[in-house]
């Protein structure tokens, strides 16, 4: 079993003697290069160990080389994020800031951080398009030498090629730094070394509209005399395979890579070099013949390059770059962390399966092999085929994988210690199959090495019970392996789209996990950019492939994931840029629905997909689905200050749960079709009378009973289950279905040795082996939703209905189940919450830490309120420590920021 803890770890807070300001953010990163906004947002943390802290006001100053650009004077406001106020900034410039927060007691704590800006004007693009010169060589490749193809397809894959530039600086350099993109994957080289760390770039976005270009500083790199700038160009999202769309060429974007880089060098002097991309850099192949995100790579070491990066080199052969113009019209500044490899894992076994080496990292992860490569001989051929799972006779398992090959293959080119990894592939996968290897392969041979988009980690759960660690621990792997540039449905076969109903029901799972909005800021553009005339929301996004658009709980991430951006994060910016898409797209279900019950215009309408045996009515999940957004639409509408619309998108809402209600809803309080997630959508979207409601929670009930307590619930009710039976007082049952190992429940794939969370209940079972592999992915994160009640409801991490950032917390731990303690922690916009509880002998314990500026609502369970002490005194003796309510089960108080540990009895 892997931990969580191994890799991924959530950074703890200085620990620091009075208020102190920490984790300074620009546009919402740590210290960002090339920013794309002159109007930036700016952010920090807060930390102190003095009970009632707060931040009594701050002031930000902007410099520019020392030279003062902006001063926010001393405010008193409480925004998490403050916008810079002063003349816009200036483009490609590097800023410094300095923050003073004044504490309650007057006191005043400094920090500094930097950041860069982009490149703003389209006239200082210097680069133009670059790319292989296709009129005067063959436009494709030949076939390259992988056998075994699942399609003929992937010989017209064009092969990645090498671009190089040299030139002199003949003057000392204070400053370089390069902006670079592509049509394609890049990597970029300056003098023989690898610039930055980033994979996978420039990231996939909807290139017909959105591209982005990443900065990167390399100083370091340069010197005077000759230098050198070069890349790897791949195909990637760009014109390789994307989804399953089987013609002869994905070709979703464009047909060839392309490359566009401009360094800037700024003298000491003051004066500048520009070296950009046109007809003046070379190119050829090289020893990476092939690459491709679904398919694999191949890597020829016979063909490599030697010190091809390098100044000195003879590039005399290498052919003339071809110029395709300088269209930069799709260019935006990278605003979200970049994927990169997170964490290595060393192989935990390696087994002898006929021909083949099985190699097992103990773990499924999104990434890829590291491989040593001992005693070849020049020629040997190597394969590595990846998979999720074994066979029963422990042959490596790909049926599920479609026609994604998942196939990489290294040619040697003899000697002593070589190595191959590639780097313009990504493979879902916990075993490798590995034939062709010289010799002996040891399990020192093989890293597995997990990629993914960094998003900095937010949270951490951990609790007595083993089997949900696990839990937590495959949700956690199923968010990695899923979040790469986009967050996808899955990273193993010929899919990984950007499903829109998986990405909104496993937000606020992810948000407690990791600091993600960047991430999902960035794919609400292509969001917006993909809504159709008509205002209707693709099923995936980037929009490519599928066709369909508007389905229920599919096209409503455009409400769905803005607003809970801005609930968790308090960023009004996402409110307005998401505005007109959310008005769009509920006007597009209403006007094709004139009695608010949402039957026109569903297109894929998937219902409650992947559910277990039963059917939820697609017209209640679709009409639930209607209200919610209508909900978060008027919501939005409220933070912005629309009153007008606010009123009418509120109204509208209320008629549509109205309607719900009478067109579903029978005397008894039963909701058409009588399923869990027929109960759990209106319960959980408050769309039922409270005469209803109780009823609803009794109907609900009665069907887990009824069923020996199992769910039947797919994506659209999983994430509600646990929480809404927690809410109407039946915590009991939500732990027995957390803790519940007959299928279908989360347990019993972890009782077959699942180490992510799988695409379907019934993935494996015992009766029939492996699920239908037209659609059977063992690494899907929505059935992984229940990620946000292990967070919120058991560690007992949250915020109040009407709050937004986590200022108003709620603190409500659910002792229960078979945990005897449990503890979490969470990083709010404004700084660390964490919880620790356990049950011992009847007593309960309960440390919490509250951050600046914020106060919580506790809630300690416990038969007998006057038991209820903190630090050993009871609450009357605590100053600052109000009682609001000391009812039969639970005693609950208002605190202010501070560390507090309560202890009750009766429990
Ligand atoms: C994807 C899902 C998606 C669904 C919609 C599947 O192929 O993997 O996660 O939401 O299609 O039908």
């Amino acid at each position: 079993m892997t931990s969580e803890a191994t890799g991924w770890p959530l950074t703890d807070p200085p620990s620091v003697p009075a208020l102190t300001p920490y984790d300074l953010r620009c546009e919402h990163r740590v210290e960002p290069l090339g920013i794309g906004t002159d109007r930036p947002r700016f952010s920090w943390r807060l930390a102190s160990p003095v009970r009632g802290d707060r931040q009594d006001a701050f002031r930000l100053r902007l410099e520019r080389d020392g030279v003062k650009v902006w001063d926010s004077g001393w405010r008193t406001d409480q925004r998490t994020y403050v916008d810079h106020g002063g003349a816009p900034l200036t483009s490609q410039t590097d800023y410094m800031w300095r923050l003073e927060v004044r504490d309650a007691a007057g006191k005043v704590c400094e920090a500094s951080a930097t950041f860069a800006t982009g490149i703003f004007h389209p006239e200082e693009w210097q680069a133009r398009w670059i790319e292989h010169d296709y009129e005067t060589d063959p436009y494709f490749e030949p076939p390259v030498d992988r056998d075994e193809p699942r399609t003929v397809r992937q010989a017209t894959i064009a092969a990645p090629r090498y671009y190089r530039r040299s030139f002199d600086l003949t003057k000392p350099i204070r400053r370089a730094r390069v902006y670079a993109t592509a049509h394609g994957l890049y990597q970029l080289q300056a003098n023989g070394r690898r610039v930055g760390n980033d994979e996978l770039t420039p990231g996939w976005t909807d290139y017909r509209y959105r591209l982005a270009y990443q900065t990167y500083d390399v100083t370091d790199l340069l010197q005077e005399g000759e230098n050198v700038v070069a890349a790897v160009l791949g195909e990637g999202w760009w014109s390789g395979y994307v989804g399953w769309d089987t013609r002869s060429h994905a070709h979703h974007y464009g047909k060839k890579p392309q490359l566009l880089a401009q360094l800037v060098v700024d003298h000491t002097d003051g004066s500048q070099t520009v070296i950009a991309t046109d007809s003046s850099w070379v190119e050829r192949t090289g020893p990476l013949r092939f690459a491709d995100l679904l398919m694999g790579e191949s890597y020829d070491a016979r063909l490599e390059l030697g010190d091809w990066s390098s100044p000195g080199y003879d590039a005399a052969a290498w052919a003339p770059a071809g110029d395709v113009g300088a269209d930069i019209s799709t260019l935006i500044a990278a605003s979200t962390e970049p994927v990169r490899v997170t964490e290595d894992l060393p192989a935990l076994e390696v087994t002898r399966n006929g021909d083949h080496y099985i190699v097992d990292l103990g773990q499924n992860i999104a990434g890829r092999v590291r491989l040593r490569v001992r005693g070849a001989a020049a020629g040997d051929r190597i394969r590595l085929r990846h998979g999720e799972m074994l066979e029963s006779d422990g042959s490596l398992y790909t049926a599920n994988l479609r026609t994604a090959d998942a196939t990489d293959y290294y040619v040697s080119a003899g000697g002593e210690g070589e190595f191959f990894e590639p780097i313009f592939t990504v493979h879902g996968f916990r075993y490798v199959e590995i034939d062709g290897y010289p010799g002996e392969l040891t399990t020192a041979d093989v890293t597995g090495r997990a990629l993914h988009s960094d998003t900095p980690v937010a949270g951490r759960f951990e609790c007595s019970d083993a089997g949900v660690n696990q839990l937590l621990s495959n949700i956690r792997w199923g968010q990695r392996g899923n979040f790469v540039s986009v967050p996808t449905d899955c990273p193993q076969r010929d899919e990984r789209l950007g499903w829109t109903a998986d990405a909104q029901i496993f937000l606020p799972t992810a948000a407690y996990q990791a600091d993600v909005l960047t991430f999902f800021e960035n794919w609400m553009g292509d969001l917006a950019v993909a809504q159709t005339d008509e205002g209707a929301i693709p099923d995936v996004i980037p929009h490519v492939i599928t066709g369909r658009h508007g389905t229920p709980a599919w096209a409503d991430a455009a409400t769905i994931v803005p607003w809970t951006l801005y609930r968790t994060y308090g960023d009004e910016r996402v409110l307005k840029q998401a505005w007109p898409t959310m008005r769009r797209w509920v006007d597009y279900v209403r006007q094709a629905n004139p009695d608010l019950i949402w039957r026109n215009r569903t297109s894929g309408h998937y219902g409650d997909w992947l559910q277990v045996g039963v059917r939820t009515d697609r017209d209640v999940l679709a009409t639930a689905y209607f209200a919610r957004s209508a909900e978060f639409t008027a919501a939005a509408a409220r933070v912005l200050g629309l009153d007008d619309e606010a009123k009418r998108y509120g109204e509208l809402r209320d008629r549509i749960a109205a309607a719900f209600v009478r067109e579903f809803v029978d005397a008894e309080g039963k909701v058409r079709g009588d399923t869990q997630t027929g109960y759990l959508l209106p319960l959980a979207f408050g769309l039922l009378p409270e005469e209803h409601e109780q009823a609803a929670v009794k109907h609900l009930v009665a069907d887990l009973e009824q069923r020996g307590r199992s769910l039947t619930t797919g994506f659209a009710g999983v994430a509600l289950l646990c929480p809404i039976l927690t809410k109407y007082g039946h915590s009991e049952l939500a732990y027995e279905l957390l803790h519940d190992d007959r299928y279908p429940s989360w347990g019993y794939s972890i009782r077959h040795g699942a180490t992510t969370i799988w695409e379907r209940w019934d993935g494996w079972t015992e009766e029939s082996g492996f699920g239908p592999v037209a659609m059977n992915s063992f690494n899907h994160y929505s059935l992984g939703s229940v990620g946000e009640w292990l967070y919120g409801g058991v560690a007992g991490i949250d915020q109040a209905v009407d709050s937004v950032a986590f200022r108003q917390l709620v603190i409500r731990p659910r002792p229960g189940g078979r945990l005897t303690w449990a503890e979490g922690a969470y990083d709010t916009p404004t700084g660390r919450v964490s919880t620790r509880w356990e049950v011992n002998d009847g007593k309960f314990a309960l440390e919490v830490v509250i951050p600046p500026g914020t106060t919580a609502t506790v809630h300690v369970p416990t038969s007998d309120p006057e038991s209820v002490q903190e630090s050993k005194r009871p609450l009357a003796e605590q100053d600052g420590i109000e009682v609001l309510e000391s009812a039969d089960r639970a005693l609950v108080c208002r605190v202010p920021s501070g560390s507090y540990s309560f202890t009750a009895a009766g429990v």
